[in-house]
């Protein structure tokens, strides 16, 4: 019995034509200054009370980086001379792999989420040195200030209770009095697109757009006149272009959103980012097993909802070995020991259509971020990149670029998409920095 669609058309639903690529460019531009204007739109285009950093910003600083999946606590130096390292640096899982704790969920409350998040800066720090904090806080938020920032809602799936609505600097502080640590002070929350812009633009001033491939999806830009009560400013302006909402997903597209926390949100995040792509391969691989489309001798298995990663993703399409043997072993863990050299090929190309297909919009969007900065691109422009994505999936960052040359043509040469690696801790603390002159605190970490 064969019911859904067959090979081929599911091939063609992740198949993004230039075309359509160009329509998404409109349809995005158009979306970001309706954003603009304050009118009704899918991005958000949030203010970040934050620009280009001078390069000459200097001290030691800490910053904290949370992500989705990991957060984690860093110590800076910033050289002032557009340099800074990383001088210590820790990572924790927001879930415990082992199950004994999981801040994420709506059974965590905000108390617990920011006690342990506290308990990791102070972790980094000397008590009798004072320390100004750079928050890296990758959910939509909107900021009234540097250290005002609302949470309108999470992503990438997570729920603690309480967040919601509150001011995240305030939490994070409350945590501090708790705790008795008085030396840290949150200085600057950032979006963690604009820490990465923020960290690759104070070593190069060209770099005007930042962008997040990793478990979430974002992209942010220097505004040159993003409008305030007071009168016009060049701004670092978070799109909040995850969730973008005018490319039409296909049908497993239809059912990760409506399975998902929040259906109707976060459409183009679902599509591209690292949370869901391996969601949308499990999608498909769960039809087609089911319709004996591929692994036809195999008995029918469950796969688990969010059983298929990010990480599995590059390990499939990482597989050069003459059988597969890698995909092979890999389809063992979720009982599927019946796998022809054919159907382990299948595999390999869904999985790089749903990537390619990531990239491939992604791309998109930066074309019309450039187009609304510059017209005519007649600049030089730098895309700072953090994520996994980006860093870490096979073929994904080359086919940005050949996206990119694709859409603009011989423009393409004056766009520069770099890795900005661990840019969202490091441009925390260089947002922490800017604020030096506001605060009082003596900052000698
Ligand atoms: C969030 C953004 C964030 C992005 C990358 C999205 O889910 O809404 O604020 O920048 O993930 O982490």
């Amino acid at each position: 019995m064969t019911t859904g669609p067959d090979l081929s058309q599911i091939y063609q639903s992740f198949i993004v034509s230039t075309q359509q690529l160009q329509t998404v460019i409109q349809l995005f531009l158009h979306d970001m200054r309706e954003g603009l204007a304050h009118r009704p739109s899918s991005l958000a285009m949030l203010p970040s009370y934050l620009t280009k950093p001078t390069g000459q910003e200097n001290g030691i600083f800490l910053a904290l980086d949370f992500g989705g999946t990991n957060v984690r606590a860093l110590r800076v130096k910033l050289h002032g001379n557009g340099q800074y390292t990383v001088l210590e640096r820790q990572d924790a899982p927001l879930a415990a792999p082992d199950g004994s704790y999981d801040y994420t969920a709506s059974s965590a409350t905000a108390a617990e989420l920011f006690d342990f998040l506290a308990a990791r800066l102070a972790a980094l720090t000397t008590t009798g040195q004072h320390y100004l904090l750079g928050h890296a806080f990758s959910f939509p938020c909107r900021l009234k200030s540097i250290d005002d920032a609302r949470l309108l809602y999470w992503t990438k799936e997570i729920s603690t209770s309480g967040v919601v609505g509150e001011n995240i600097v305030a939490l994070l502080n409350g945590a501090f009095s708790r705790q008795n640590i008085t030396h840290i002070k949150a200085a600057a929350i950032v979006n963690d697109s604009v820490s990465a812009l923020m960290a690759a633009a104070y070593a190069d001033t060209f770099t005007d757009i930042g962008s997040i491939c990793g478990t979430g999806h974002n992209t942010c830009y220097l505004e040159p006149a993003f409008a305030l009560a007071a009168g016009f400013c060049p701004m670092y302006v978070n799109m909040e272009s995850g969730n973008f909402n005018k490319v039409s997903g296909n049908v497993f597209d239809d059912r990760l959103d409506k399975n998902s926390d929040r259906p109707g949100t976060g459409r183009l995040e679902k599509m591209c980012s690292g949370r869901y792509v391996g969601e949308l391969l499990r999608l498909v691989l769960q039809e087609l097993v089911q319709d004996k489309k591929i692994l036809a001798t195999q008995q029918p298995v469950s796969l688990p909802p969010n059983a298929i990663t990010g990480k599995d993703m590059a390990l499939v399409l990482s597989d050069d070995s003459q059988n597969l043997e890698q995909i092979q072993d890999w389809l063992l863990r979720y009982g599927l020991t019946q796998s022809s050299y054919a159907d382990r090929a299948e595999i390999q190309k869904l999985a790089g259509l749903i990537i390619g297909r990531s990239a491939r919009l992604v791309a998109a969007t930066y074309a019309a971020t450039l187009f609304h900065i510059d017209p005519e691109l007649s600049h030089q422009h730098v895309i700072a990149i953090d994520g996994s994505l980006y860093e870490k999936m096979p073929g994904y960052a080359g086919t940005i670029n050949k996206t990119l040359k694709e859409l603009l043509g011989e423009k393409a040469r004056q766009i520069d998409c770099r890795l900005s690696k661990d840019g969202s801790g490091a441009g925390a603390a260089i947002a922490a920095a800017t604020t030096m002159k506001i605060h009082s605190v003596r900052n000698d970490g």
